[in-house]
């Protein structure tokens, strides 16, 4: 029997690892708005708009040189005198470069303050760093699409570098294409800049279309926004609406975190 019971739980605490689900470790939250401004996804200042400024800096295990970048985590402490049982989402913005390894993400003071119950806020930031529990939840943006923001240091009409903002689903964005409206067939290879910001120093002519490949299910497509999504004569700094979200989530094979209710 206590082989049996022993098996079950070294079954149970590799899946949880494996699969960020339900996983228990520490948090604590930035002192300054830096989660906000700035981060080393590259989102910059719109990262406000990410779930009301609910963003975090994940540890590398978690942002995964930039594939953790727009992930979406449910995070909630677990003093129950002072915290809720819902907790806060939070949208990885940043890498958490902590050498201690003592917390897995620094949210920020927004995020964590909403992990708090009612009136017991300040008493949650006076903890500093708090015990949480976490799983991957998709993120979903309200009336909001995918948006491709061509970067301030692309330099028309050759290099190109776009940023896709308000990515929804529980997806990670592993490589990218760039294609002319008029030869739709010949896609151009983006590489991962830094963070989440693709780029190419052959960008096609023409209205372009751009593609991302996503992990979906248990296996990889590709995610396609609408023709034209960027014109011809594309600016940088100007961030362009798509007309499509990504929805997909993708399966770890591990069992659903059932703990939390
Ligand atoms: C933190 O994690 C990194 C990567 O796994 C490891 O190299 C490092 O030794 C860890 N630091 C501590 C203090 O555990
Ligand atoms: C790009 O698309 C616009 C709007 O559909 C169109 O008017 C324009 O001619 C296109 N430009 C090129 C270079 O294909
Ligand atoms: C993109 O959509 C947002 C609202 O979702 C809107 O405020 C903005 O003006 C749009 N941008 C462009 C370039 O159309």
């Amino acid at each position: 029997m206590a082989i049996f019971l022993c098996f079950v739980f070294l079954l149970f605490s590799s899946a949880s690892a494996a699969c960020n689900q339900c996983v228990l470790s520490k948090a604590s939250f930035f002192g300054s708005s830096k989660g906000l401004s700035g981060g080393a996804c590259g989102y910059g200042p719109v990262a406000v708009d990410f779930h009301g400024g609910h963003v975090a800096a994940a540890l590398h295990t978690i942002y995964k040189k930039g594939e953790g970048c727009g992930a979406c985590f449910q995070i909630r402490c677990k003093n129950s005198g002072v915290c809720n049982t819902k907790g806060t989402k939070i949208v990885v913005t940043d890498l958490h470069t902590d050498k201690s390894n003592a917390t897995d993400f620094v949210l920020s003071s927004r995020a964590f303050r909403a992990m708090a119950l009612p009136g017991k806020d300040k008493q949650l930031l006076s903890v500093g760093i708090a015990d949480v529990e976490y799983k991957r939840v998709p993120c979903v943006y309200k009336g909001q699409n995918v948006a491709i923001r061509v970067e301030k240091f692309s330099k028309f009409p050759n290099y190109l570098a776009v940023t896709a903002l308000y990515q929804g689903g529980q997806t990670a964005i592993l490589g990218g294409d760039v294609a002319s409206v008029d030869r739709p067939s010949n896609w151009v290879y983006l590489s991962r800049n830094y963070g989440a910001v693709w780029d190419t120093d052959s960008a096609p002519s023409g209205n372009l279309t751009l593609r991302f490949i996503i992990n979906s299910g248990f296996d990889a497509q590709f995610f396609y926004t609408n023709e034209g999504v960027l014109p011809a004569n594309w600016k940088p700094g100007v961030t362009y609406n798509t007309s499509v979200q990504i929805t997909n989530v993708a399966l770890d094979g591990c069992a659903p975190c059932n703990t939390w209710k």
